[in-house]
């Protein structure tokens, strides 16, 4: 299996959901910066950034194979980097968005919520599509870290059988790219202890909406938004 760093991550199911999410935001005549945090193949980024060529766009994504993919894009209004988000260093966008990367993080809490606040400027816009407590979220989480204890190649080929029992219109590639992320319960998820902690880091909770429903295989996830104070 690849490492997280090797890992190719591409079209999903819900990216419908994201193609009008900053518009709002967008427009008026000045230079807005937007902030995609584990961007994967840079599928979001890319379609707002053609949307709206006078703004500036940027993508993050850990994984080599990820920015490579992103890095065809030639939109000139779009940067890919290749880093840990939590080492990322540039500051003052408008508007900060993760895709279900958030929960994955092996940072603590504290760090991971200061660093979202330090990415954006005074009064800038958070959104973060992230899973909350269920009942079906948590008993996913349980299987996860069953499955963990006893990984292997094995289990490996037997989750890709099963993955593409349950999502028979997805090609391979894309289930055998998601097959790591069976052993990765998810580390925080959205909830009043999440939100309090964020506040606590001058992110102040704005609103939260529930994404579609993907499969019984995968966590149910929001999107919230949070603005800095
Ligand atoms: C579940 S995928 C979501 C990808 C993308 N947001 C999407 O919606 O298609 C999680 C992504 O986070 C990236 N990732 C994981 N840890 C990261 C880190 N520490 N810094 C930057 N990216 C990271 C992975 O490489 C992967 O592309």
């Amino acid at each position: 299996m690849k490492p997280p760093g090797e890992q190719l991550f591409s079209s999903h199911p819900q990216l419908s959901a994201f193609k009008d999410l900053p518009d709002k935001l967008l427009v008026d005549g000045a230079l807005r910066r937007v902030l995609d945090l584990g961007c994967g193949v840079g599928e979001h980024i890319k379609i707002w950034a053609a949307k709206h060529p006078n703004h500036h766009f940027d993508g993050v994504d850990i994984s080599r194979p990820n920015i490579e993919v992103a890095k065809q894009s030639n939109l000139a209004n779009v940067e890919f980097h290749c880093e840990d988000l939590m080492e990322y260093r540039s500051k003052g966008y408008d508007f900060v968005f993760s895709y279900s990367t958030i929960q994955l993080l092996a940072a603590g809490d504290e760090d991971i919520y200061c660093k979202l606040f330090s990415l954006l400027k005074p009064g800038g816009t958070l959104v973060l599509g992230i899973p909350y407590a269920c009942a079906s979220n948590h008993l996913i989480w349980l299987v996860r870290s069953l499955l963990r204890r006893i990984r292997g190649n094995w289990l490996d080929e037997l989750a890709l059988r099963a993955s593409k029992f349950l999502h028979p219109a997805l090609d391979e590639d894309y289930l055998r790219e998601r097959i790591p992320y069976i052993y990765m319960p998810a580390r925080r998820y959205d909830g009043a202890s999440m939100r309090r902690e964020m506040l606590g880091q001058g992110l102040q909770f704005v609103a939260s909406a529930e994404l579609p429903f993907v499969s019984l295989g995968q966590t149910r996830h929001r999107l919230v938004t949070y603005q800095r104070i």
